[in-house]
């Protein structure tokens, strides 16, 4: 018997066992284990929609499981009482398996690298330079700096896109190591960057300016900041994804010499009513 066998809807309520699902939050588990690890829980802010974890999904070859098997994903996701799913970033292949039963493009978006010949020079004068965030004793960030991180991370790319807490937490672990840069100023972070690095990669992971002080450089010294560091932790090159309408994001990586990928990234969602 599926776990969707004790599932009832209606009146927006859904109930497993008799126990509201609103209050069995988060409704989140490991849905596949195999060459890659597939996990779910809620989309930041938006309960009603699950948020389909792959880990490895960037690569390009990445192959997912039989379509049945991706088909009994869609349904346990659907029992767990989410109206619709949304994924982490695929490349095409499993983009493309992933189509195969159902799922349709919400985000399209580049991949866009850089050599590192040498360090970007760039000229930061000292009371404006990016600072990385300290972290408490045991390596956690105080609960304060988090919501400001979040808070600007939201004004940034809206309640559509924002990360949440676990989701920045994931963005901060994905990588061996990284770090977060903030700007600062008149005692507000303007701007954060999150940049890791595996190997000899870097990964520029997030990037979000308040939007009144856009257009004053603060993203040019944050990607200047954080290409420097990969550069000095032994990266070769550093890599960054943007959606491929953010011609303010690609304006910015062009001017630091980054390149368009062969192959870019798709967010893909689906409908689970
Ligand atoms: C993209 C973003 C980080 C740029 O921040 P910023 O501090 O305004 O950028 P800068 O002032 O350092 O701009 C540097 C260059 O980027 C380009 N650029 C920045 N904003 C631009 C815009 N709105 N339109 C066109 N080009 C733009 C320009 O080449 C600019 O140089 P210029 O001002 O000398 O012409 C900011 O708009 C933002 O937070 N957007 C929402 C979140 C986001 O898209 N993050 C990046 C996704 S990976």
């Amino acid at each position: 018997m599926g776990i969707g066998d004790h599932i009832e809807s209606g009146h927006g309520k859904t109930t497993v066992f008799g126990v509201s699902l609103t209050a069995r939050s988060p409704r989140s588990g490991v849905v596949w284990s195999g060459a890659s690890s597939v996990r779910v829980r809620p989309w930041p802010l938006t309960p009603d929609r699950a948020f389909l974890l792959i880990t490895g999904s960037h690569g390009p070859d990445l192959e997912l499981p039989h379509p049945d098997i991706l088909g009994e994903w869609v349904r346990t996701i659907s029992s767990w009482g989410y109206r619709s799913v949304r994924t982490t970033a695929l490349a095409p292949t499993p983009a493309a398996a992933l189509r195969t039963v159902g799922f349709i493009t919400a985000q399209d978006l580049v991949l866009l690298k850089r050599t590192h010949y040498a360090p970007p020079t760039y000229d930061i004068p000292a009371d404006i330079a990016p600072r990385t965030v300290r972290r408490l004793p045991g390596h956690r960030y105080s609960a304060t700096v988090l919501n400001e991180l979040l808070q600007l991370d939201r004004a940034a790319f809206g309640d559509e896109w924002c990360l949440d807490r676990e989701a920045l937490r994931d963005a901060f672990t994905a990588t061996r190591r990284s770090r977060i840069l903030v700007s600062r100023s008149h005692g507000r972070i303007d701007g954060f960057v999150l940049v890791g690095a595996t190997g000899s990669t870097g990964f520029i992971q997030r990037l979000a300016v308040q939007p009144d002080v856009r257009r004053s450089g603060v993203a040019s010294r944050l990607v200047a900041s954080a290409l420097q560091w990969s550069h000095k932790v032994g990266c070769s090159v550093t890599v960054v994804n943007t959606e491929v309408s953010n011609s303010a994001a690609i304006g910015l990586y062009r001017s630091f010499d980054f390149e368009e990928m062969e192959h870019g990234l798709q967010v893909l969602e689906r409908d689970l009513t």
